[in-house]
């Protein structure tokens, strides 16, 4: 019996788990698994009516969760009513940190019938993995200001990236890749040539760990260059490994070449403890409520969520039901409100096809 912590979070967020939840419960029908929810109501609205007083996540709720088999996140933040910044730090980064979430796993992949703006480009073309250092990099929080608000102000943020974080995220990369019958490169998306500290030990990992798999075949991008390939020629790409930032910004570039924010999926994992799965997209509080949002990220994380727990059939029958509604051509588009459907029924489509 799997232990699953809910937390819908703000703006569309309960609306999208909602369907990511009808899906799981689908899919453990069909392919028989246990499992339990436990609903969590940390967010915006919450922490409002606290006086924003506290922490946003106390470490109570962080030890409840480190007891669960996996945590199901649908969307953190709502500027109208908790200041920009104060939840994603002290929720969703307080999650990474603390529960050593130390992967971001985010698939770009394109599925039939869906859209994307890369003319001459198919689904055959844009499929690859970014794993992207969750924990480290200009992330860690560390830094300060001097003479704040002064004309002499300096503000300092440093990139922290440690050989034991580098190196245990290269690893994951390349296990990955080993253990992907359809993948054999990896590439390390990187700035060598200007962080030649920070990006010099990413260098010396990726190529020292790289020994022991000898039948992963490595490849090095730069990361203005990888934007530029991920347009070109995005089938380039198989698995990219890189640091947090770099991760953070060209994967909001992958979910557009994989038909946009309505589609893209990611795990925050810790191989060795409890992983949480969301969407990528944001908690668009403007249409909560109003069954426009696109569930489908949702959705595909839930899948990802099932394959992680080792429910692999259930997750390829979530893939393929989402794979078969698109192709259906009964969703008209991957923007919220413009989908030809409702959030719900979208749900219902996936589900039927599970
Ligand atoms: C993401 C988001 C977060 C990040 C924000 C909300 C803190 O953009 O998951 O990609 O920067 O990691
Ligand atoms: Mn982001």
């Amino acid at each position: 019996m799997y232990k699953i912590a809910v937390l819908p979070g703000d703006g569309i967020g309960q609306e999208v788990v909602n369907e990511g939840l009808k899906c799981i419960k689908t899919a453990a029908e069909k392919t028989g698994f246990d499992y339990e929810t436990v609903d969590y109501d940390f967010g915006a609205e919450r922490y409002a009516a606290e006086g924003m007083k506290g922490e946003p996540l106390p470490d109570s709720a962080l030890s409840e969760l480190r007891e669960m088999d996996a945590i199901f996140l649908g969307a953190i933040g709502d500027e109208r009513k908790v200041p920009r910044g104060v939840l994603e730090k002290g929720i969703l980064l307080k999650m990474r940190f603390s529960l050593d979430l130390y992967i971001n796993l985010r698939p770009i992949k394109l599925y039939h019938g869906v859209d994307t703006p890369l003319k001459d480009k198919g689904p055959e073309d844009i499929d690859f993995i970014v794993v992207r250092e969750n924990t480290e990099g200009l992330y860690a929080g560390v830094g300060g200001f001097l003479k704040k608000g002064t004309p002499d102000e300096v503000a300092i943020q440093e990139m922290v990236n440690t050989r034991k974080g580098v190196e245990r995220c290269v690893r994951y990369a390349y296990e990955l890749t080993k253990n992907d019958p359809d993948r054999k490169r990896l590439t390390l998306c990187d700035k060598a040539n200007v962080l030649t500290y920070a990006h010099d030990l990413w260098r010396r990992t990726f190529d020292e760990v790289g020994g022991e798999y000898p039948e992963v075949e490595k490849d090095y991008a730069y990361v203005d260059a990888t934007t530029m390939w991920m347009v070109k020629n995005p089938e380039w790409f198989e698995v990219i490994v890189t640091c947090n930032m770099f991760g953070d910004i060209i994967t909001d570039l992958g979910a557009m070449i994989q038909g946009g924010m309505g589609i893209a999926a990611s795990g925050n994992i810790n191989p060795h403890g409890v992983s949480m799965f969301e969407p990528i997209h944001g908690s668009a509080p403007k249409y909560k409520g109003t069954n426009k949002a696109n569930p489908l990220a949702a959705i595909c994380a839930a899948g990802m969520m099932l394959d992680h727990l080792g429910e692999k059939d259930a997750a390829k029958s979530i893939d393929k039901a989402i794979a078969e509604s698109l192709s259906s051509g009964k969703i008209k588009d991957l923007a919220a409100g413009k989908m030809g459907m409702g959030t719900t029924e979208v749900g219902d489509l996936v589900a039927e096809m599970i």
